[in-house]
């Protein structure tokens, strides 16, 4: 562990939680997440400053958005009357603001509770232990702090475990937690392993239901372009922090991915940002939230919005959430009839999923702009293409 020493009301304390190489810009990518300890940190009165975030990112939360809350079970049991219901509140939920509850989804009773516990589990280990999951730079899979990894300043007040999945078998999350964790683990390989499957599975629903709700003459195109797709899982860790209204668990982004499963546990911290402010999406129990991201956004030709959100931390409270992103493999390409009309010209070039992850990947902040950078980036090196 490196000791660091920071001025803090003209007092110099020694900070074992920071490592010195933070502090000189560009190296602190080769840091490793050891540097972020929060069971020091959560308890100090000051936040180090390089959990500030500025003034506009952290301006508070304007009340609750009322979103609408999609039952799922009669388009699950084939009802078309019900089905068609659902795809109309999906469709305004989309062209407005890109987020929406989905409630009788299909999840096998306890399971995404159980995954809960097992993320407690999981960060409630030594920071040792986990570091046994460490996300090994340039890798999707693995614990991360602070994501000092991959910047040095508005560092978000989080752990993160993140885990690459593809359908199986193999089981790939399984085989990431027990190769790392060793067999004593095993339950945390397993129970996410199942998760993630589960997921993939309302991933694939959804797709059809987001392809109703366009009034596909093919129902089923979106599904189809997923059904090879994968994965990212991710379970966010929050812990509480003397300086709430200073830090953010995660600053403003869009997700660069297709579309989003959120579940959160039962504290308050998911924003969106619709109508010029922030507004809570309160926890709901049995409800998972639907987010659009900058990938859906260019297969729906712009019609259907991008969601701009952030999570917000709290000082008493641990909060956590289990997010599951989806992945297209093929060519991002919007069905023929969303771009052959006079009026919808394409939006976006084609891009693939590989050259989206490698942009947002390479240091790039995601925001509301980054699926237009991205486009203007791919006209203008069209050698990128073929990467
Ligand atoms: C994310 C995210 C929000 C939350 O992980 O991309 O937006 O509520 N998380 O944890
Ligand atoms: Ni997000």
């Amino acid at each position: 562990m490196y000791l660091d020493k920071t001025i803090l009301n003209n007092t110099v304390i020694v900070c074992p939680y920071l490592n010195p190489f933070k502090l000189k810009g560009p190296k602190s990518r080769e840091m490793n997440s050891s540097d972020v300890n929060f069971s020091l940190l959560q308890n100090q009165l000051n936040v180090p400053a390089e959990f500030f975030w500025p003034e506009k990112d952290v301006a508070p939360s304007d009340g609750d958005l009322d979103l609408p809350v999609i039952d799922l079970s009669g388009f699950l049991n084939g009802n078309e009357a019900e089905t068609q219901l659902a795809a109309k509140a999906v469709r305004e939920a989309c062209m407005g603001h890109g987020t929406f509850l989905v409630v009788n989804h299909g999840f096998k009773s306890g399971l995404a509770e159980k995954a809960l516990e097992i993320s407690s589990l999981f960060f409630g280990l030594s920071k040792d232990e986990k570091l046994k999951a460490y996300r090994i730079p340039g890798n999707i899979s693995g614990y991360t702090a602070g994501h000092s990894q991959r910047f040095s300043s508005n560092l978000p007040w989080n752990e993160t475990l993140t885990l690459a999945f593809k359908k199986g078998p193999p089981h790939v999350v399984e085989e990431f937690l027990t190769s790392r964790l060793g067999n004593d683990r095993q339950e945390i390989g397993k129970v996410f392993q199942e998760f993630c499957e589960a997921m993939n599975g309302l991933i694939m629903d959804l797709m059809e239901l987001l392809g109703i709700s366009m009034g596909l003459k093919d129902r089923t195109y979106y599904r189809r372009f997923f059904e090879d797709g994968s994965g990212i899982f991710r379970c966010n860790y929050y812990p509480p922090c003397k300086q709430p209204e200073k830090a953010l668990g995660v600053g403003p982004h869009n997700d660069p991915t297709a579309i989003t499963v959120l579940l959160q546990d039962d504290v308050v911290g998911l924003e969106v940002f619709v109508g010029g402010r922030w507004q809570t999406v309160r926890p709901r129990p049995g409800a998972f939230v639907v987010n659009v991201g900058d990938t859906f956004m260019a297969l729906s030709n712009g019609n259907y919005k991008s969601c701009y959100h952030r999570a917000v931390v709290n000082k008493e409270k641990v909060r956590r959430s289990l997010v599951f992103f989806s992945c297209p493999r093929e060519d991002i390409v919007p069905p023929p009839e969303l771009v052959e009309s006079k009026e919808a010209s394409r939006q976006y070039p084609d891009f693939t999923w590989a050259q989206l992850q490698k942009f947002t990947q390479s240091g790039y902040r995601v925001d509301n702009t980054t699926l237009h950078n991205f486009s203007s980036w791919l006209a203008s090196n069209p050698d990128k293409k073929s990467t």
